[in-house]
């Protein structure tokens, strides 16, 4: 009889740091581009009744013999609650057998894998100088967005602005100490913006957090919040005027109304999205150059994520 490993969040804390969750989650896209991958849709029951939603996220990894279900529940009320919006847990089956190698928790390893996204879009897209950043949502997710534009760029200062005062308060004095640089609890959303050359959302707003006029010139947009196709971070303007990379143009069909509402507007069309990721880490086509002012990232996130990184931990575990 086999046992089967169980990892508790914390145990995934000990193993992951945001760098190689950024190298992993790379490598896993030039892996897809080279359709090393099989990853049916994501498969989402919505839970009205309740404000939430259950999503089921298989995904398979052929040369890298990585394969997980991840299964995620996004309950925006349970902050209410004292419990947390994002929960996940994940399965890996040993691919060669079927047999159920480990289980699990994947709440930390969820934010991690999604601000490693946010990792790998800024390294093609933030500018290079990039020095100031900041967050709209002071949740789990916002803390490993912050991390990942820290791995990337130089960045010496944070403006963090959340809905309530407390969160951000708290994000900005345990994040000054987890990165040993200035965060700042912003009043408003368009302080936060004013100096920012990378601009992070990961909120469960279902409305537009920013706004096009309190971006500088030159900035990065990275939204990773909203993914249902009447909810969005970012307005129309921001969306149009930008050079826009999304993470994988299945899911956005789907679910990102943050380019499904300005195409029902008339304000863009598809052919306004420049590149999915895949493209740029495989250099088919380019990132920020020196003409660009505003260029947008749009993840709802993707299954190889998930293995991807479910597979580095098991690794460094030496499973
Ligand atoms: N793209 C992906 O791969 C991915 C993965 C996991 C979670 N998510 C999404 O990320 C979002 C955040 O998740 P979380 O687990 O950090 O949630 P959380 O509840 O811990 O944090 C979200 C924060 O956003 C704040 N907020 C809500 N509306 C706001 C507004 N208008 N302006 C400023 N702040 C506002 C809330 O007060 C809260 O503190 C969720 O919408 C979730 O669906 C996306």
């Amino acid at each position: 009889m086999k046992t089967m490993l169980f990892l508790s969040d914390r145990d995934i804390e000990n193993n992951l740091t945001m760098k190689e969750t950024i190298e992993t989650v790379e490598m896993a896209f030039k892996e897809y581009a080279k359709r090393n991958v099989v990853m049916p849709p994501r498969s989402t029951i919505m839970v009205e009744k309740h404000n939430g939603s259950i999503s089921f996220m298989p995904s398979y990894l052929t040369d890298l013999e990585a394969q997980a279900t991840k299964i995620i529940s996004i309950y925006p009320g349970n902050r209410e609650k004292g419990l947390p919006t994002t929960v996940a847990w994940i399965i890996v089956n040993d691919p060669e057998t079927g047999m159920v190698k480990a289980f699990m928790d994947a709440t930390y390893l969820t934010a991690m894998r999604t601000g490693a996204i946010t990792g790998v879009a800024a390294k093609y897209l933030a500018p290079k100088d990039a020095k100031v950043v900041a967050i709209f949502g002071a949740g789990i997710q916002g803390r490993t967005q912050v991390m990942a534009a820290c791995a990337v760029r130089d960045i010496e200062k944070v403006f963090v602005y959340d809905l309530y005062p407390e969160a951000r308060k708290k994000f900005a004095e345990e994040m000054s100490a987890k990165l040993g640089i200035q965060v700042i609890a912003a009043e408003s959303g368009e302080e936060a913006c004013r100096d920012a050359d990378i601009v992070l959302t990961a909120t469960t707003s279902p409305k537009p957090v920013l706004k096009r006029d309190w971006l500088k010139e030159r900035v990065h947009v990275s939204a990773i919040g909203a993914f249902y196709p009447d909810w969005r971070e970012l307005d129309t303007a921001t969306v149009a005027e930008s050079k826009l990379v999304i993470d994988d143009m299945e899911g956005i069909e789907l679910e990102a109304g943050d380019i499904l509402i300005p195409i029902e507007e008339g304000a863009i069309t598809w052919d306004h999205v420049h590149a999915e990721l895949k493209e740029l880490v495989t250099r088919q086509k380019e990132g920020r150059t020196k003409e660009d002012t505003i260029t947008v990232f749009k993840s709802v996130g993707i299954a190889i994520q998930d293995s991807s990184v479910a597979n580095l931990v098991l690794k460094k575990l030496g499973i």
